[in-house]
């Protein structure tokens, strides 16, 4: 009883994220191999690893896109299971942002930020409105508002992608590759959203090869190849000293 109690004292906080000896397969293909990975609360990881390497499996399984088949997976204290409600909980405390920034073209940028708000939350729409308002001040577009998708540059409608996330409240961000499919002089503009979003204590995983990004906000970085976790380090070791002839490998790549 006493450590019970003891467990709920402030402090001791549940990890934000628990992976324990997940395994995923995609029929034969062995997509990920016994990932084990703790993220504390308010911790900031970065991903990074060769194409192909499990990278967007790895935090799709933290929303449940993807199906783990062994090993268990926590997030923030809630087991991921085939359990519907269990997966509704979960996305609720999960925001994620794509590489394609997947709005609705037919809708416009508000109209896209209070959609889940309104219709899984059930928020009233002035208030909804509000609150998208906010979050497209916070990632400094409050003026697109009534525009659509298609008349916005790559890098506003990764912002919009990220405001609307954030208006469904959530304790983690996933980020799968958000500069990718940018043109290189918007990859700033969303980084910055990114790096004040992680300076405000939001725990985050973000799939990037932005290693200038890595070093900046990555409290640890992973670097994974074919399925594994095969480092996992804090950035100034990770970069100065990596430990695995792959990730030096992979370094040297994509640091030339
Ligand atoms: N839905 C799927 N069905 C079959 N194979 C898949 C599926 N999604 C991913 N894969 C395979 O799993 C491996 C890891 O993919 P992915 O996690 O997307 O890698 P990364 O994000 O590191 O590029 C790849 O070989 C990919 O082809
Ligand atoms: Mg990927």
């Amino acid at each position: 009883m006493e450590e019970f109690i003891s467990d709920l004292t402030p402090g001791a906080e549940k990890p934000a994220i628990e992976m324990i000896g997940v395994n995923k397969w995609f029929g034969a293909y062995h997509a990920l191999r016994d990932i084990d990975l703790t993220v504390e609360q308010g911790e900031r990881i970065v991903i990074c690893g060769p194409s192909g390497s499990g990278k967007s499996t790895l935090i799709r399984c933290i929303n449940r896109l993807e199906a783990h088949q062994t090993g268990r997976i926590f997030v923030e204290g809630t087991e991921l299971t085939a359990d519907l409600r269990r997966i509704d909980e979960v996305r609720r405390e999960v925001g994620m942002v794509f590489q394609h920034f997947n709005l609705f073209p037919h809708l416009t940028i508000l109209e896209n930020c209070t959609l889940a708000p309104i219709h899984v939350r059930k928020m009233e729409q002035a208030e909804a409105q509000a609150l998208a308002l906010h979050y497209l001040g916070k990632v400094q577009i409050p003026e697109q508002a009534d525009k659509y998708p298609g008349q916005l540059s790559g890098g506003q409608q990764q912002r919009v992608a990220i405001a609307r996330a954030l208006c469904m409240n959530p304790k983690i961000m996933l980020f799968d590759e958000p500069t990718s499919s940018l043109d290189p002089e918007m990859v700033k503009e969303v980084l910055e959203t990114i790096i004040a979003l992680a300076k405000e204590g939001m725990t985050m995983l973000c799939v990037t090869h932005e290693m200038g990004f890595a070093r900046q906000v990555a409290d640890r970085v992973i670097f994974m190849d074919a399925g594994a976790i095969v480092e996992i380090n804090r950035p100034e070791a990770f970069f100065a000293n990596p430990r695995h002839e792959r990730t030096r490998l992979f370094l040297g790549q994509i640091l030339k």
